[in-house]
């Protein structure tokens, strides 16, 4: 498997994943690490461990579907079969998802379907839940929609702070998406409509 991954900030989800790359847990090389901002730390993380990157600023496009065109032609220059999206912030048009079919997936810090949007960790701390947690999915184009590949979730203290529960879900999001792409990259990833099946589990 040849992944790319996209970052838009931080990319302490793409740190687990090369850790578990050079481990020999996901059995794929990072092809490249793209980014929208050319600021993202993650691009840091990706050139201190020797991996290529690319950058391409959605600012400079008018439209979606031309960003998306780029970036489709950027990863494949670099020869990704197979999408991660780790913290980035935009969402794909079907210029983008046609290109990778059912090979492009995300990290959602909630348990989808509940609390989707950008801050869905303070959301859940916000309504009082009592379980909390994080999705991989598959993406489609609905706004963290696609089926769900694995959930993973955590008891949730009565009033604790919003950031104190976002690094709580953030610390489990680094140990299942790893486990999601080993999946992906052994091939046992089935689909029966919604449903996810992986085989030999
Ligand atoms: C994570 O909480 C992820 O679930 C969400 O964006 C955040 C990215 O964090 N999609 P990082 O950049 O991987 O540290």
């Amino acid at each position: 498997m040849k992944l790319a991954v996209l970052v838009s900030g931080s990319g302490s989800n793409l740190q687990s994943i090369i850790d578990h790359v050079e481990a020999g847990h996901i059995a794929a090389e990072i092809a490249v690490v793209f980014s929208n901002k050319e600021d993202a730390y993650g691009l840091t993380r990706a050139r201190n461990h020797g991996i290529p990157t690319a950058v391409i600023q959605h600012t400079e496009f008018t439209d979606r579907e031309a960003f998306d065109a780029a970036m489709v032609r950027a990863l494949q220059e670099h020869g990704a079969d197979t999408v991660a999206l780790a913290g980035f912030m935009r969402m794909l048009t079907p210029v983008f998802l046609n290109a990778f079919p059912m090979r492009v997936l995300n990290i959602h810090p909630a348990l989808l379907p509940s609390f989707p949007g950008t801050h869905g960790q303070h959301d859940a701390a916000t309504f009082g839940v009592r379980l909390a947690g994080c999705t991989v999915h598959f993406v489609d184009e609905k706004m963290d929609h696609g089926p769900v590949v694995i959930q993973a979730a955590l008891p949730v203290t009565p009033g604790i702070a919003g950031d104190d529960l976002a690094g709580q879900i953030l610390r489990l999001e680094h140990r299942v998406y790893p486990q999601a792409l080993a999946w992906m990259a052994q091939d046992r990833i089935r689909l029966d409509g919604r449903i996810v099946h992986i085989e030999g589990s």
